[in-house]
């Protein structure tokens, strides 16, 4: 974006108009009459909890993504949490993965009281490193937890052979990526396990709500074994095989999913395709807006990959602008923009300084990133109006703050 040094419009922070009158979020759910149906219709079923809808909401998912199970959780939290469990991470162990992701990613990997192991990230898509990976592989990594950051598939190939040679299980973080493609395949089907999320933000809501998916028989009976108990039937089962006999085979948690939410899963899956549109739409409206050399960074798309665009990430180039990325969030906010910042660094967190001793200044790539990303408003609900005043806004304070 070039930015010409025309007369300009008092910003809302310094006590102008704001463009839009109400606050437009950085992301939101959309909710249809159908969605609606189909959970009044459970509330007047025989099942609130793990009845006909669980089985029904998997198997319409692992088709929508490729692959041959998916293991429904309570959040994306508790399917990492499964995910940690199924590659069978204990102390001792350690896990690669990325610094600049939600907590949830590296933290599962502190459930189960193994090392969180960073390596830092490439620059354009801000994924996994395959370089970097390589050089923090060791004799007791086991896992490599991929984050498709943004809705932009990592480096799966490369990571899956690191993984491999290594001996290492991937675990694919796809809780922004449901939709996207990589190397002409869906994102759920490539990686030995794929986490996705269900919050309110995501491309499919369930309230709160997770799923696994795999290609492995043997990891998905972990994991529905995991998720209820580590009890081997669970209560349907017995319901309607007329026994009460059960045996609890492993440690595991109640982190069911209930009917309620995965009737509301299987009528939201439904418009999938229609969603992940319509954020396609509002990526290139931005990008075409923000493309070229300037002070505004539109995110990159490798030529392999077609993202789901979970987020619509720009970076800015804080050392060209007064205040640098701070004050154009502050002044976003105030235009009504809802801006968002993804993420501080994980490392960087206390309880990782405190617990593991990190610092700042190990991950170069991430923490640079950091300093510069602001996350645009991105979801499948906006309109065309609504993109184009995150747009205008945007050229309102960035040209404000430029330092020349
Ligand atoms: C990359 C990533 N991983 C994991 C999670 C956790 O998902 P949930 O909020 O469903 O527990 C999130 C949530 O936003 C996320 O963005």
């Amino acid at each position: 974006m070039s930015i010409s040094p025309a007369k300009l419009e008092p910003l809302a922070i310094d006590g102008g108009t704001p463009v839009r009158e109400k606050l437009l979020p950085y992301g939101r759910q959309s909710l249809d009459d159908n969605d609606i149906q189909a959970v009044v219709d459970v509330l007047k079923s025989d099942w609130l909890t793990t009845g006909p809808k669980v089985g029904e909401f998997e198997e319409a998912f692992a088709a929508r993504v490729n692959a041959k199970y998916a293991v429904s959780f309570s959040s994306g939290t508790a399917a990492l949490h499964g995910a940690a469990f199924a590659a069978q991470l204990g102390p001792g162990d350690e896990a690669i993965t990325t610094p600049l992701t939600f907590c949830a990613t590296a933290n599962c990997i502190l459930y189960q009281r193994a090392t969180p192991v960073f390596a830092d990230v490439c620059d354009d898509t801000l994924n996994l490193d395959p370089q970097e990976v390589r050089s923090k592989l060791s004799s007791r990594t086991k896992a490599i937890i991929a984050v498709d950051y943004a809705g932009h598939p990592a480096a799966l190939d490369e990571l899956r052979q690191i993984a491999e040679s290594a001996g290492a299980l991937l675990i694919e973080d796809a809780c922004h990526a449901l939709g996207a493609e990589y190397r002409g395949q869906r994102v759920g089907g490539i990686s030995d396990v794929t986490v996705f999320s269900f919050h309110p933000v995501k491309h499919v809501t369930t309230g709160e709500g997770g799923m696994v998916t795999t290609n492995n028989a043997k990891l998905a009976e972990t994991l529905r074994r995991f998720r209820n108990h580590g009890i081997s039937r669970d209560a349907r089962q017995r319901q309607q095989s007329g026994q009460w006999f059960y045996e609890m085979v492993l440690l595991g948690f109640n982190y069911r999913l209930t009917d309620i939410a995965c009737a509301l899963g299987i009528s939201q899956l439904e418009r999938l395709d229609e969603n992940l549109a319509r954020r396609r739409q509002i990526a290139d409206h931005y990008s075409s807006a923000f493309r070229g050399e300037g002070d505004v960074i539109a995110p990159s798309v490798r030529a392999d990959v077609n993202p789901a665009w979970h987020l619509y990430p720009i970076r800015v180039e804080s050392a060209k602008l007064c205040g640098g990325r701070t004050q154009i969030f502050r002044a976003l906010r105030a235009e009504n923009i809802g801006v968002n910042v993804h993420y501080i660094p994980v490392h960087l967190h206390p309880y990782y300084r405190d617990c593991l001793g990190y610092r700042g200044g190990e991950f170069p790539v991430a923490e640079r990133a950091y300093e510069q990303l602001i996350s645009l408003p991105m979801f499948h609900g906006m309109s065309n109006a609504d993109a184009e005043d995150v747009i205008k806004a945007v050229n309102k304070v960035v040209s404000h703050y430029y330092a020349g």
